[in-house]
């Protein structure tokens, strides 16, 4: 197994299919990171306007971005009023206006209705009209400038989203990347599942043997937190709760280690509308755990006692709706729905997402996965091997019809 830490944001995805952003470019040293921010967008789908101040075309070249974005670069406003072909009420081309990086120049002139470059005048037209992300990027001197931070606030008020700078050496850099693209998805993306309180568990659980060992298994946690990650999204409010893993996630995360502690996090947590189980929760304990490390002179025997069903406890004492995960080992597809059923009936689940992890490409450490879900009256839906990413979106619009 590969035991990088690796951020889960920066994969491929369809989110911003059809998705036409301006992207505003100023003249911060960070416009020399426009043409990652263009790629990484478009990488998730997105057709990509750049737009730039003269003093960005001081930093960065434009035909950097119009070979990065595949469009040409308006760098001037002309006769052909790109900003209205752009932002404007007729003949809208975009749904999003991201000004990244954004000089403390450019923020006052939006503030002060100023549009005077060819970023400031697509911000003015789009103003109110379609959704504006501003990123800003400049020294922390000007940053904390107070006539600065009340533009921001100004700016805020009209409804216009500031992402906060990472504060790095005196300055007010540019988020990463990822962070950035973040923010775009979720802010186009639908927002099905507001007021909706969601608990999704995922990852592995540790059972310890003695200070130095312990017992667990191969689940990466990829395929909740992908779950979760959907969810959010979608406008839910997620608490992830999750086992030890290489992976991370951009969603609100209560680390676990043992059974104990998920059974403990889980039971906090049971005032919410939907609960998803999507953990590989130790199936047993340890009864002899010994403190210190055991010594390997002479032989050890392992008493390993059974845990309770986390899902099951939790059904006794949650009016949520509750979705549960079922891994079976190279069985026929009969066996594996017929498992999962008895399951879902023996812990009061509403759904059951059952998978095969003997199967390749399927199941832990997979980045694939194939699963039956299946609901009381024993009605089956087979989601055939596809990415976890898709799969989750499926899987959420799965449990959407269900609770409507
Ligand atoms: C190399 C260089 C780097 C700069 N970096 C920043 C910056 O990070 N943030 C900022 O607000 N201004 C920065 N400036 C100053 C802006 O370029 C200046 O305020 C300019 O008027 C901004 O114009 P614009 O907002 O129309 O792009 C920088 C200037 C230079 C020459």
């Amino acid at each position: 197994m590969t035991m990088h830490r690796k951020s889960i944001k920066g994969t491929k995805s369809k989110k911003l299919e059809d998705k036409g952003i301006v992207l505003g470019i100023t003249g911060s040293i960070a416009a020399v990171e426009s043409v990652k921010l263009s790629r990484e967008l478009m990488r998730h789908g997105a057709e990509v306007y750049a737009v730039m101040s003269e003093d960005a075309k001081k930093i960065i070249h434009p035909y950097a971005l119009e070979f990065a974005t595949g469009n040409p670069v308006v760098d001037e406003i002309t006769g052909k009023i790109e900003h209205v072909s752009y932002a404007g009420d007729h003949d809208k081309k975009c749904e999003l206006i991201l000004i990244a990086p954004c000089t403390a120049n450019t923020i006052s002139k939006i503030a002060s209705g100023i549009d005077d470059t060819p970023v400031t005048t697509v911000a003015s037209t789009g103003f109110g009209k379609i959704p504006i992300i501003i990123v800003p990027a400049m020294h922390s001197s000007m940053y904390k400038n107070p006539i600065i931070l009340e533009n921001i606030e100004k700016l805020k008020k009209h409804g216009v989203e500031f992402l906060t700078p990472k504060f790095e050496e005196n300055k007010a850099k540019l988020p990463e990347i990822d962070d950035i693209v973040l923010a775009v998805i979720k802010k186009l993306y639908p927002k099905d599942f507001q007021g909706k309180k969601v608990l999704v568990t995922a990852g592995p659980t540790i059972e310890k043997i003695d200070d130095v060992r312990f017992i667990t298994n191969k689940s990466s946690g990829l395929m909740g937190i992908k779950i979760a990650e959907e969810l959010d999204m979608r406008g839910a409010e997620v608490n992830l709760i999750l086992g030890p893993t290489y992976l991370e996630s951009f969603v609100k995360t209560i680390n676990v280690e043992s059974y104990e502690d998920m059974f403990n996090a889980v039971m906090s947590n049971k005032d919410v509308d939907i609960a998803i189980f999507a953990a590989a929760t130790s199936d047993f304990h340890v009864d002899n755990c010994s403190t210190g490390k055991i010594s390997s002179n002479q032989p050890f025997n392992l008493a390993l006692i059974p845990n309770k069903k986390i899902v099951e406890e939790f059904s006794k004492v949650s009016k949520s709706f509750i979705i549960g995960f079922k891994a079976e080992y190279s069985v026929s597809d009969d066996q594996l729905i017929r498992k999962a059923y008895d399951r879902l009936q023996s812990s009061n689940m509403d759904l059951i997402i059952a998978n095969d992890v003997g199967k390749e490409s399927r199941g832990f450490e997979s980045k694939t996965n194939e699963v039956y879900i299946i609901d009381k009256t024993k009605k089956v839906i087979h989601l055939p091997l596809e990415d976890k990413e898709k799969l989750s979106e499926k899987i959420v619009n799965i449990i959407k019809k269900y609770l409507n």
